[in-house]
């Protein structure tokens, strides 16, 4: 397979809506975004039933936030859906393994090859506690759908919903729980090994 217009319009919708975002935490990764760089890669397709939650997350987007939700709605039978976390692994429970997925657009493993930024959808099913976890790299969080109380660093919990921006700097603890309407993330990485597991301890 090679590159075609549609990638072209994911990648396209995925990097105007960062340099859209006028919140200065997201400002930080506007330059990083720009040069992603210039490889395209064939990743291979992965389902996971989870996406189908865009179909129900749609009707909580916002106007800023409904177009990029459509397009990975359309796009969602195309990409490589993943999860960073096993059972054995004992870091995340049951409940949220069967109600993950993340899809990366730009980033390290394609399909759009970059060592500068990582860039993806991520969609988090009705009452999932993701528990606090840190990673090297800084990262900004933007709400696509539904909501969540986000904890970082040693601020207070907070409520974030469609729209809402949350940033956390390279290693820092973070995590949040959903509640009955799910979440659907627009997320952003830079500065860091791109694909770090998260450290939970
Ligand atoms: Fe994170």
């Amino acid at each position: 397979m090679s590159i075609d217009l549609e990638d072209l319009e994911l990648l396209d919708a995925v990097r105007n809506f960062a340099l859209e975002q006028e919140d200065p935490m997201v400002e930080k990764f506007k330059a990083s975004i720009r040069d992603w760089g210039d490889q395209w890669i064939d990743v291979e397709r992965v389902q996971l039933p989870v996406a189908g939650f865009l179909d129900d997350a749609l009707p909580r987007a916002i106007p800023q936030t409904r177009g990029l939700l459509e397009i990975f709605g359309r796009h969602r039978g195309r990409l490589r859906w993943e999860q960073s976390y096993k059972k054995e692994d004992g870091v995340v429970s049951a409940a949220m393994l069967a109600a993950y997925g993340f899809a990366e657009i730009i980033g390290k493993q394609g399909p759009f090859v970059s060592d500068r930024i990582r860039a993806g959808i991520g969609i988090y099913g009705l009452n999932i506690d993701y528990p606090r976890h840190q990673h090297q790299a800084e990262e900004v969080y933007i709400v696509l759908a539904g909501s969540a109380e986000f904890k970082v660093g040693d601020s207070a919990e907070v409520t974030s919903r469609a729209g809402d921006v949350i940033f956390v700097a390279s290693n820092t603890p973070h995590g949040f729980r959903t509640c009955d309407q799910g979440l659907v993330i627009y997320y952003l990485w830079q500065a860091g090994d791109l694909r770090q597991i998260s450290d939970f301890g």
